[in-house]
């Protein structure tokens, strides 16, 4: 049955080559703890990724109740937690999932600086990686003020204290942030578009960079 959908869809789409393109990718033995033990190092860039996956889908059902203005927003995280289906794993999974991502995209980003891979000809998928790194973080600084509790305020004043103490620019990062002199209804509007809809893309758009990078160039050699 399997087989016969495959056919019909390959005979017109030709999905033969693609397919073969990744299964018939070989990995190098110095990649494959199979191999080697201590090859699992070269795991984490995938776990990242399971990992964004999941706060990616996790997210797309919060957003189904979240509502992002200062009267609602606490409310709505409330009542999705404490009276939706399955609510509290989904919220649970969002936010346990954002610490997990960051871990594992350190323990990736040492891998690949210990292993020497940001080096030619890789320089530039460092710096994609830099930014992508970069963009994780806001995901993750955003994203905590969203429950607009004391917590979420708090935390959120203290960072844009921090970014307000860059020499010159500071003051207008700060107001760039808030969306004005204080953390208030306009910063929690901006946190949310750049939380779900900004930075989202932008790590897409990187990630697809970082993919088509790493298949060009293949994988670094052993040390
Ligand atoms: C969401 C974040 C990221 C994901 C999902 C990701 C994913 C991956 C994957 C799957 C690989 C293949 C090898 C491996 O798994 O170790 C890889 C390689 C690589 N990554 Fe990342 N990465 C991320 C962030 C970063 C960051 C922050 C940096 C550095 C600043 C970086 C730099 C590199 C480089 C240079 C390679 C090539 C390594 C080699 O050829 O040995 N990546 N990445």
């Amino acid at each position: 049955m399997l087989r016969a959908i495959y056919d019909w869809v390959d005979e017109r789409l030709d999905i033969t080559p693609i397919w073969r393109d990744v299964a018939d990718h070989e990995v190098p033995e110095h990649v494959n703890p199979a191999h080697h033990f201590s090859a699992f190092i070269y795991c984490f860039g995938g776990l990242t990724f399971f990992v964004v996956v999941i706060q990616i889908l996790s997210g797309m059902f919060l957003a189904m109740y979240y509502v992002p203005d200062i009267v609602n927003a606490h409310a709505s995280v409330n009542y999705l937690q404490n009276e939706i289906a399955m609510g509290a794993i989904v919220r649970g999974m969002h936010h346990w999932g954002a610490s997990v991502a960051i871990v594992m995209l350190f323990l990736h980003t040492l891998r690949v600086f210990f292993t020497g891979s940001y080096k030619h000809p890789r320089e530039f998928n460092w710096v994609v990686g830099m930014l992508i790194f970069a963009v994780m973080l806001g995901l993750g600084f955003t994203g905590y003020l969203l429950p607009w509790d004391n917590k979420a305020y708090f935390a959120t004043k203290v960072g844009v204290e921090i970014a307000a103490s860059v020499p010159v620019l500071g003051p207008y990062i700060a107001i760039f942030l808030q969306g004005g002199d204080i953390v208030g209804a306009q910063t929690l509007a901006r946190f949310f578009a750049l939380h779900v809809f900004f930075l989202p893309a932008a790590l897409l758009a990187l990630l697809g960079a970082h993919f088509i990078l790493i298949r060009r160039q293949g994988i670094s050699g052993p040390l």
